[in-house]
Parts: structure tokens; C-alpha cells; sequence
């Protein structure tokens, strides 16, 4: 990769030949990489942009003019610094700018040394976000509140890849494929790629196919008009219209009939939909996620799915790998469910017993993530009621696993650890450093509190 510095690549956007060009080629005596447009609608089509250190802007120009350049920029989530040129006169405008974020506006006519120098401070500006997202993100991956990515849990190799093409897909305004056995986080995905993408201001809609019959999955969809069929008393404005500018879920999209996919079919190509009983489409622009657990392959080759669907659909395409191939992300799940379980309950995080824990790592999780949430929920509920006073999961043990995974349940301790010491940590808080109400608050002995306090170096007087 080449030095970022030395590759810097400065976008410039004018409407006048003349000015797009003198500024391009000062620039380039500089050194610096230029990419000239002659109108904003142009500039955001390419894709290099987002890689851009500094994108200079003439304000005043016909069709999409510099400050709704601005907004775009923002909308995308860019964090390419915005230099505005203004003529005389269109100050208001220019200030409205800076309030909206411009990096900052340069008055014509100008010298080439300010221009220059205003330049190189963009371009440090942005070498400087770029430093700190990626910080941030490293942050992200190190609190113990967000063990993976997008608020999702899990560090195995698998997983990461699969951030990797959350962020892929996130850029990307194509159709996605999500499959993956139930259970394993599909929606999860769905909704981080949402979350991140170029349309999270706009709604978010899934729709699980599986769960309506074929005439009323069309309707919910492609919404009816009064009186289409027997039962249609009112119109309805079908799903696709409601998540226009946003992103469509479409679950167990196996499920759909032909008719239904040939509809989507058109969606998909020309943006429009037709409500049931209706003769005028209407415009819609969604992003489309479907997702399945079954291999939509082989329902190609049933005939089930059209092919020319498949195709269309599956764009881009993920697959979330099921708990049992990722067993170090085991251990992260339990404490996160345990701490999000205990938070809800308003109780300590209680303490797993050894045996415990080996049936929870020793389990294959056939119902993947929502099993072993389920299930911690459960244990949460029965170890507070006291029914057996300990945390017992209803799972099956199953053996041999569980010793090829000594880490894992290595790193289950850590975690556990310090969960407790943070428990500790505020009941001590809440009492003020004070000993009898702390142990008795935590539900353990006072002999129990010392022994932690003393294991995790805690000191009782600041907490006065
Ligand atoms: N990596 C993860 N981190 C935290 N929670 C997760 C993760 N994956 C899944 N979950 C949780 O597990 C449950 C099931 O996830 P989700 O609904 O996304 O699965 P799915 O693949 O869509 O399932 P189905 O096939 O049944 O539709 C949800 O409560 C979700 O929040
Ligand atoms: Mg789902």
C-alpha cells in the first residue's frame, strides 16, 4: 500500500472549466493526487470518494449545488473534510455550511498559497478521523461490552469474517443473501448492515415470509387497494412502500410463491411495485436482505425458487456459521447473556459452577444463539428463585467435547471474573466501602467479600 500521505487524493467540484482546472493543477504541482468533476451529482457517483482527503467544492452550481453535496456527505457518513468555495455575496450560504459540518470555506477570489494551506490542514484533519476511527474500532473490539462488531458478540475467526462483509455489504446498495441454520444471528446481521449502511436514517422492516400464506404475504408486501379481494374493506399500503429509502428484510424467503418472486423480480429491476387491485406502480426504493436456513441451491434445483431470482437476490451473499463451529465464541455469549439477564433482573451475576460450565461448553447448540440465550435466561430465573440454589442448565451433557476446549473455558473465567469484580465494585459503591450491607447485598459470606476484595486489590476507602 502506498503511503496515504503521499497518495493523497484531493476531489475537486466545479461547474466552471476554468476554475476546476487552475485549482487541479496547482494542486497537482503539489503533489497531490487530483480527481476533477464538473457537478456534485457526478462526484458522488464515483467511487473513490470515500478514500478522498479533502473534497473542495465550488457552492454555486446548477442541479445539486455544494451545500446539499454537504448533507449527501454527511448522510453517507464520509468523513472526508468539505472545503467550500464561495463567490461574493453567498456568505449566509457558506456559514450554514460550516454549521453543517463543512471543514471550513474559502472566499473567491483567492491566493494559491491559502488555498494550499487550507488543503494541508483538511488533509491532516482527515488522516486524524481516520486515526480515530480506527481506534475506536480497536476499542470496540478490547470493552467487554461489545466483544465483536455492530453490537454483535463474538471474536472467532468466523465471525470476523462475517463483520468483514457487514461492512461489504454496508457500502454496497446491492440485494444480499443471508443464510444460516436458525437461530445463528441472521437478523442480527441484516439489521447491522442496515445500521451502517448509507440508509440507517430510514426505516428497517423485516418480514418473515414463513409465517403469512401466499395472499396475504402479497398484500403485506405489495400492499391492496379497497375492495381487490373478498375481506379487502381498506386499502393498504404494502411493506415495500412503507420501507422505501430504507431496507426490506424478507425472511425464509424459500417460502415465497413463484408469483410473488416475479413481483420482487420487478422491484428489484425497475423500482416499482403494484399494489393487488391496482393498475397504477408506484415508485419504491429498497435495499433487499432476504435471508434462510435452508440451501436455497437445492431449491433451485427443485424448482422452487426461479433461478433468475436466485441470481438477482443473492448479489452479495453471507453465511452465518452455527454456534458449533465457533466454540470459542461460547464463552463470550454466556457472560454477555448473563450480564444482560442479571442487568434486567436487577440481580448480581451469579457464579457458574464448574460442572455447569462444562455442560454448556460440551453442548453441540443445535438451536444456535437464541438456544443458548434461552437457556441462560432459564438458569438466570431458576438460580434466583433458589429452586436449586444453583445454575443447572436442561441440556443434555454431551461428552468429549468439552477437552478440546480448554482455552475456551479458560477464557469463560477470565470473563467471569471480571464481571464479579465490577459487581463488587458497585454493590461496595452503593455502600459506601461499608462491609455488612456490601455481602449482604451480594448475597454472599462476609468471609466470601474479603477473600475478593483482597483477590482483586480493591480499596474499601474510596468508595467513602
Ligand atoms: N453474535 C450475537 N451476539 C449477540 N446476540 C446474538 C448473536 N447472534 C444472535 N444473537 C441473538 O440470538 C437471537 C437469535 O438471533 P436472530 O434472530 O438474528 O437469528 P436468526 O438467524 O434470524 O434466526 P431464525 O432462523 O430463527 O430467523 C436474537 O435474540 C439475537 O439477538
Ligand atoms: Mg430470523
Amino acid at each position: 500500500m502506498p503511503d496515504p500521505k503521499e497518495a493523497a487524493i484531493i476531489v475537486v467540484i466545479d461547474d466552471d472549466e476554468a476554475a476546476r482546472l487552475s485549482i487541479a493543477q496547482m494542486l497537482r504541482l503539489r503533489r497531490f493526487t487530483v480527481q476533477v468533476f464538473n457537478s456534485a451529482e457526478t462526484a458522488l457517483g464515483w467511487r473513490g470518494l470515500e478514500n478522498a482527503r479533502c473534497i473542495i467544492t465550488d457552492i454555486k452550481m446548477p442541479g445539486m449545488d455544494g451545500e446539499q453535496l454537504l448533507t449527501e456527505v454527511n448522510r453517507r457518513g464520509l468523513l472526508t473534510p468539505v472545503l467550500m468555495i464561495t463567490g461574493h455575496g453567498n456568505i449566509p450560504m457558506a456559514v450554514r455550511c460550516l454549521k453543517a459540518g463543512a471543514f471550513d470555506f474559502l472566499e473567491k477570489p483567492f491566493d494559491d498559497d491559502v488555498l494550499l494551506a487550507y488543503v494541508s490542514k483538511a488533509v491532516e484533519q482527515m488522516e486524524l478521523r481516520l486515526e480515530s476511527r480506527e481506534m475506536r474500532r480497536r476499542l470496540d473490539l478490547l470493552s467487554p461490552e461489545a466483544d465483536g462488531r455492530f453490537g454483535m458478540v463474538g471474536r472467532s475467526r468466523e465471525m470476523q469474517d462475517v463483520y468483514e462483509l457487514i461492512e461489504v455489504a454496508a457500502r454496497n446498495d446491492a440485494p444480499v443473501l443471508i443464510m444460516g441454520e436458525t437461530g445463528a444471528g441472521k437478523e442480527l446481521v441484516a439489521r447491522a448492515i442496515h445500521a451502517q449502511s448509507a440508509r440507517n436514517r430510514a426505516p428497517f422492516v423485516p418480514v418473515n415470509a414463513g409465517a403469512l400464506s401466499e395472499s396475504l404475504l402479497e398484500s403485506e408486501l405489495f400492499g391492496h387497494t379497497r375492495g381487490s379481494f373478498t375481506g379487502a374493506t381498506t386499502e393498504r399500503e404494502g411493506k415495500l412502500v412503507s420501507a422505501s429509502g430504507g431496507t426490506l428484510l424478507l425472511d425464509e424467503i424459500e417460502t415465497i410463491s413463484e408469483r410473488a418472486q416475479v413481483q420482487l423480480l420487478r422491484v428489484l429491476d425497475d423500482g416499482v411495485v403494484e399494489p393487488l387491485g391496482s393498475d397504477r406502480p408506484r415508485k419504491v426504493d429498497i435495499r433487499l436482505i432476504s435471508a434462510s436456513n435452508v440451501n436455497l441451491g437445492e431449491e433451485v434445483q427443485r424448482g422452487v425458487i426461479r433461478e433468475d431470482f436466485f441470481h438477482r437476490i443473492m448479489v452479495l451473499s453471507i453465511v452465518v456459521p452455527p454456534l458449533r463451529d465457533r466454540p470459542e465464541d461460547i464463552p463470550l455469549l454466556i457472560s454477555h447473556f448473563i450480564r444482560l439477564g442479571a442487568a434486567k433482573m436487577g440481580v448480581p451475576s451469579p457464579n457458574i459452577p464448574e460442572k455447569t460450565l462444562a455442560k454448556l461448553l460440551s453442548h453441540t447448540w443445535p438451536g444456535n444463539v437464541r438456544e443458548l440465550k434461552n437457556t441462560v435466561n432459564r438458569m438466570l430465573i431458576t438460580s434466583h428463585q433458589g429452586v436449586t440454589g444453583d445454575f443447572v442448565p436442561d441440556i443434555e451433557f454431551e461428552s468429549g467435547r468439552l477437552l478440546s476446549l480448554p482455552s475456551s473455558s479458560g477464557r469463560l473465567r477470565e470473563e467471569m471474573e471480571r464481571t464479579e469484580q465490577a459487581v463488587i465494585e458497585a454493590a461496595l459503591r452503593e455502600n459506601k466501602g461499608l462491609i455488612n450491607p456490601t455481602y449482604q447485598a451480594l448475597g454472599i459470606s462476609r468471609r466470601a467479600l474479603y477473600e475478593r476484595i483482597k483477590k482483586y486489590g480493591l480499596e474499601r476507602g474510596q468508595y467513602r
